[in-house]
């Protein structure tokens, strides 16, 4: 049977790929606040040694736009390849996909009522490429199998914060029961604070978003007793990336150890964050 390693949780700003691109690592803007933050989670890595990354993301009008928006989404590729919507930031490199998981987990999902969008084409935005290049440095190739996951957190209505717990549950699940001998990391992107456009652009909820990294750890369910309405007035309309880090943490079969977290506000006009958790 598999195993889940632990889960990583992050931001996923744009910025960030054309401060890579620039080679602007080493700035002050983003050195000591952003990328100083990630040398503990390749150490963590290259303990836990993973073989596979399911990729808990939303995307942001690339490979789904208005017209035909799933609530859920699975990759089944041999490969996904980036691009993007839009930000002018230069293409990462493809990621190998894992059909044998993507299979496995789409078949369990469904089997446990979730109506999923199977597909077995699939661009990757920025929220998949950029959090894999902060976790895998290039220029070498990344090292772990790939399976996208993508939640829906652009076109209402949005699936609730319970229902993404269920759906994280349930991926945990059905990675316990993979005939496979492989290592699972659980990757989630999004968040945390952030209003990109409206009245409150550039809105952040410092307060909030500690709380919700507190509760993560040990009381996961806490952030269900929030409606997406209520989300949205607390953490910004892009702020409910949130569920990402929720539906990650919910795919940990039992309790977690905490080996790291960094917070920054802002990089671009978002709350900055990473968590490492280890399974226990
Ligand atoms: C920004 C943040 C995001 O999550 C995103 O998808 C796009 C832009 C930003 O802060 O610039
Ligand atoms: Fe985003």
């Amino acid at each position: 049977m598999a195993t889940i390693v632990g889960a990583i949780t992050t931001s996923h700003v744009p910025a960030i790929g054309g401060a890579i691109a620039k080679n602007k690592q080493q700035d002050p803007y983003w050195k000591p606040s952003f990328f100083d933050g990630f040398p503990v989670a390749h150490q963590w890595l290259d303990k836990v040694r993973p073989d596979v990354a399911v990729v808990i993301y939303n995307d942001h009008g690339l490979n789904f736009f208005l017209d035909k928006m799933p609530t859920f989404a699975v990759g089944a590729a041999p490969e996904y390849c980036n691009a993007d919507e839009g930000w002018g930031i230069p293409a990462l490199p493809p990621h190998r996909g894992d059909l044998d998981l993507s299979w496995h987990l789409i078949e369990s999902l469904i089997a446990e009522e979730f109506d999923l969008t199977t597909c077995q084409e699939m661009l990757i935005d920025h929220a998949f490429a950029i959090p894999m290049e902060l976790l895998w440095p290039g220029p070498a190739p990344c090292p772990v199998r790939t399976v996208p996951v993508c939640i829906n957190t652009v076109q209402f209505p949005l699936p609730t914060p319970a229902r993404c717990f269920k759906l994280g549950a349930a991926i945990g699940r059905a990675i316990e029961f993979w005939d496979n001998d492989a290592r699972v990391v659980i990757v989630g992107t999004g968040g945390l604070s952030h209003q990109l456009d409206g009245q409150r652009a550039g809105f952040l909820n410092k307060e909030f978003d500690l709380l919700f990294m507190d509760k993560l750890i040990d009381d996961p369910l806490w952030v269900t007793r929030y409606s997406i309405p209520d989300l949205v007035e607390l953490t910004g309309t892009q702020g409910v990336e949130l569920l990402m880090w929720l539906t990650a943490r919910a795919a940990l079969p039992g309790g977690v150890n905490k080996v790291h977290s960094n917070y920054h506000i802002p990089i671009s006009n978002t709350a900055a964050a990473l968590m490492v958790l280890e399974s226990v």
